[in-house]
């Protein structure tokens, strides 16, 4: 009879008791699949009086996560606190130095941390488990790190922050503003007091490297990642694309190109047949795409207590079983440098959404500046707010012009619009929105 894996959990908030609670209600599907008990022998949070609603009795409260993290009865010690530094990191490091098992989900961790974790684990053999960090249960970590083990990865894309596309959800749907579906969004508890982690892209940029890591057995790098929010996308723009045929996401994109890995977070139009085009509200979805097979993409629910606890418990398990899989997918040593493909680099499809000046010579002016940077045009709309007609001052408002480029390269775009503004020939700054074929 093998003994249980005996479990201590730093972190007792909406993951961490969602995780107690779910090792005790699965106890015996638990064991049939990993050959042996699971058991939450300590635990440690801030506050020890706090009422979590899950049984701690036998359970022993540790003093703080470094007790808990090198105490002598733990086999697996399981983060659950959040934040790149201390407690978390330290308390990860010394389990890991001490040769126990980790599971964790923490993105700001690894994002920021990750090599040095993944070397501490190899060095002293615990396993460094953290399915949860990236699309809470989307299984997306274990699909590029053991799935995918024999295929070639070349783009890696996912609506990876809930938050932002449940912004972008009602935006569409409902025509609101950014503002108006963001206060919905913290009213529902879906949006931080503080969103701007969120709606900013940076939690999005932190999954996506390593998600790319994963993908491309590069070295973490979240400073890598080129990130833009969605807080200047306007309802016209989802009305717009939904014209042409697009959806807008915020989109992390990890791809390879001829100069290195493209780590990208912007608002993103995609075709509305694509299948992230499909997801919508706070669902997370990742698409893969390996060299010889058609594009994988996974749906699912990335966050919420008891979703992000079934991928920590399924990463105990694992522990439990005994796998121990390279961290990112490789010996360290096989780990390379990020070479950072510089984003006026990038190559691609580009919205733009200019307010034109209404007069002569305007339309003249714009094509101008867009075919000195050889840029061509797949599609023009115009939309005379008065369908044409002056209004009563005589003076004319000024004209939505909304274009699509043919594929053309970031920095082109930015010389011609720069120009088109120096002209005086539109009013505000135009919006740019990049475009990814599926
Ligand atoms: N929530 C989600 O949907 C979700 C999804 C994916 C990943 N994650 C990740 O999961 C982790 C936990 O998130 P969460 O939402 O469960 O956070 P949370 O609800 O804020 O819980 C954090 C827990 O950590 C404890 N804690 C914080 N600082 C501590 C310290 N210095 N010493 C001891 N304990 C400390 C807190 O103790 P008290 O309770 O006593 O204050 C609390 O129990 C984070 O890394 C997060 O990024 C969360």
């Amino acid at each position: 009879m093998v003994a249980p894996l005996k479990v201590g959990i730093a972190g007792l908030g909406t993951v961490g008791a969602e995780v107690v609670r779910l090792i005790e209600t699965q106890a015996r599907v638990l064991a049939g699949r990993s050959g042996r008990g699971i058991r939450v022998v300590a635990v440690t949070a801030r506050s020890k009086a706090k009422k979590r609603g899950v049984d701690l009795r036998g359970v022993e409260w540790a003093k703080d996560p470094l007790a808990l993290a090198t105490h002598p009865e733990v086999d697996c010690f399981v983060e659950l606190m959040g934040g790149a530094g201390d407690p978390a990191l330290a308390a990860v490091e010394a389990a890991l130095n001490a040769g126990k098992s980790v599971v964790t989900a923490n993105k700001a961790l690894l994002a920021k941390h990750g090599i040095k974790l993944a070397k501490a684990a190899e060095k002293h053999g615990g396993a460094l488990n953290f399915e949860a960090a990236v699309g809470a249960a989307i299984p997306v970590i274990k699909t590029l790190r053991e799935g995918l083990a024999g295929t070639g990865v070349n783009r890696v894309y996912g609506i990876l922050n809930g938050t932002c596309n449940y912004i972008l959800t009602r935006m569409e749907q409902e025509g609101l503003s950014f503002a108006e579906c963001l206060k919905d969004a913290q009213r529902l508890g879906y949006a931080e007091a503080d969103p701007s982690f969120d709606v900013d892209g940076h939690d999005t940029a932190q999954k996506l490297a390593i998600l790319a890591s994963l993908a491309f057995g590069t070295k973490v790098a979240q400073s890598a990642v080129y990130v833009e929010g969605i807080s200047s996308i306007a309802p016209e723009d989802l009305r717009a694309a939904a014209d042409l045929g697009y959806r807008v996401k915020l989109l992390g994109v990890a791809v390879r190109t001829a100069k290195g890995i493209e780590q990208r977070v912007h608002p993103t139009m995609v075709p509305k047949s694509s299948s992230i085009a499909q997801v919508m509200g706070v669902t997370n979805a990742v698409t893969i795409d390996g060299e010889g097979i058609p594009p994988i993409t996974l749906v699912g629910p990335g966050a919420g207590g008891a979703a992000t606890a079934s991928a920590v418990v399924a990463d105990i398990a694992d522990v439990a079983r005994g796998i121990r899989a390279n961290p990112f997918g490789r010996p360290i040593s096989h780990l390379h440098d990020t070479t950072k493909a510089p984003m006026e680099r990038h190559e691609g499809g580009y919205y733009i959404r200019l307010l034109a000046r209404d007069f002569p010579g305007t339309a003249a002016a714009i094509a101008t500046r867009l075919a000195e940077q050889k840029i061509s045009i797949e599609s023009i709309v115009q939309r005379h707010p008065n369908g044409g007609a002056a209004p009563a001052t005589g003076k004319a408002a000024p004209v939505p012009v909304i274009l699509i480029t043919y594929a053309t390269h970031e920095d082109a775009v930015r010389r011609a619009l720069a120009a088109v503004q120096r002209d005086k020939v539109i009013s505000g700054r135009p919006q740019v929105i990049r475009i990814e074929k599926n």
